[in-house]
């Protein structure tokens, strides 16, 4: 039994594993022949926050594999959450039904409390600003399949880094890999907890900090924006101020190199000009349905099979 908790969690050689497995599944997917390797088993996905693309791509993931899934959407209010049953007590009961289950949670830590008490295998499928490691691991397998390396890259990730949980889960894998530099474009207020900083400082991460999305831009392979999250504001007044200040524009791209890519986890507001979408380096949709491949590959790997 394998959890998937947090991107640290992987060693070079589960990550290698990872990507050619998701080769695999893309491979098949795309020939209409899939071995149903998840035939008689059940996910469960339970998500405490809303999602469009975690959520149904498992869900389209495990069906795609032969397996049932049971769901809970909204689980805030929709499942015994509401009532004040504990993440613990909720677990241990999905782990009675199914044979793994996938946990979107608003609060940082639930997952690793919740795998405290499972029984099957746990997947965080995000938890509150903490982690998103399954995004994390389809950035990787996307970044392979554009680059076709995941060395040697200078990698910006620009605007809401405080609370991106998708740039903490991607840069552990990425520093796995020889010669990568990261750029962290954000305004002050949205700038990367300074606990974070001193750990890739403390053991010799190559990393820049600017105020400027844009000066940075004629250095990158790989711009990863980042959604304001609004929801993990106080107030909206807060948010308010600063939701506009990192807007990658349509003139941004003249300042790219031909074949850098520019990646979003998704969703997008207005950080990414609509113009920009049409730009064949504009990645975003592709890295969408990357999460497709991968997660089947990620079922299996938490499954073991
Ligand atoms: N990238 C991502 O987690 O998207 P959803 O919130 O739609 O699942």
């Amino acid at each position: 039994m394998k959890n998937i908790i947090s991107a640290n969690q992987f060693k070079k050689e589960d990550l290698e594993k990872i990507i050619t497995r998701a080769k695999v599944m893309e491979k098949e997917c795309k020939s209409g022949k899939i071995k149903k390797l998840l035939k008689d088993k059940i996910v469960a996905c339970i998500f405490f926050e809303p999602s469009t693309r975690t959520r149904l791509s498992f869900e389209t993931a495990a069906f795609k594999l032969g397996a049932q899934v049971i769901s809970a959407e909204n689980a805030m209010e929709n499942s015994s959450a509401y009532k004040g049953e504990t993440i613990e007590d909720t677990t241990k009961i999905l782990c009675s039904y199914a044979d793994v289950v996938v946990i979107r949670h608003p609060k940082a830590g639930t997952l690793e409390a919740a795998a405290k008490v499972a029984i099957k295998p746990l997947i965080n499928a995000g938890d509150g600003a903490n982690e998103h490691p399954t995004q994390g691991l389809l950035d990787l397998y996307t970044i392979k399949k554009e680059h076709k390396r995941l060395t040697n890259l200078n990698i910006g990730f620009g605007g809401d880094l405080l609370n991106s949980r998708t740039l903490k889960s991607l840069v552990p894998l990425l520093r796995q890999y020889s010669g990568n530099k990261f750029y962290f474009l954000s305004p002050k207020e949205l700038e990367l907890p300074r606990e974070f900083i001193r750990e890739l400082k403390n053991n010799g991460v190559l990393f820049e900090e600017s105020r400027s999305l844009e000066e940075k831009l004629p250095e990158l392979d790989v711009l990863y924006m980042t959604r304001v999250q609004k929801e993990r504001f106080p107030d909206e007044d807060s948010y308010n101020k600063v939701k506009d200040l990192f807007i990658f524009r349509k003139k941004h791209l003249k300042n790219m190199k031909k074949d850098a890519i520019i990646m979003h986890p998704l969703p997008k507001i207005n950080e990414i000009e609509i113009e920009v979408d049409s730009d064949p380096r504009a990645a975003y949709f592709r890295q969408a349905q990357n999460g497709l491949y991968v997660r089947m590959a990620l079922l299996c790997y938490a499954l073991e099979l």
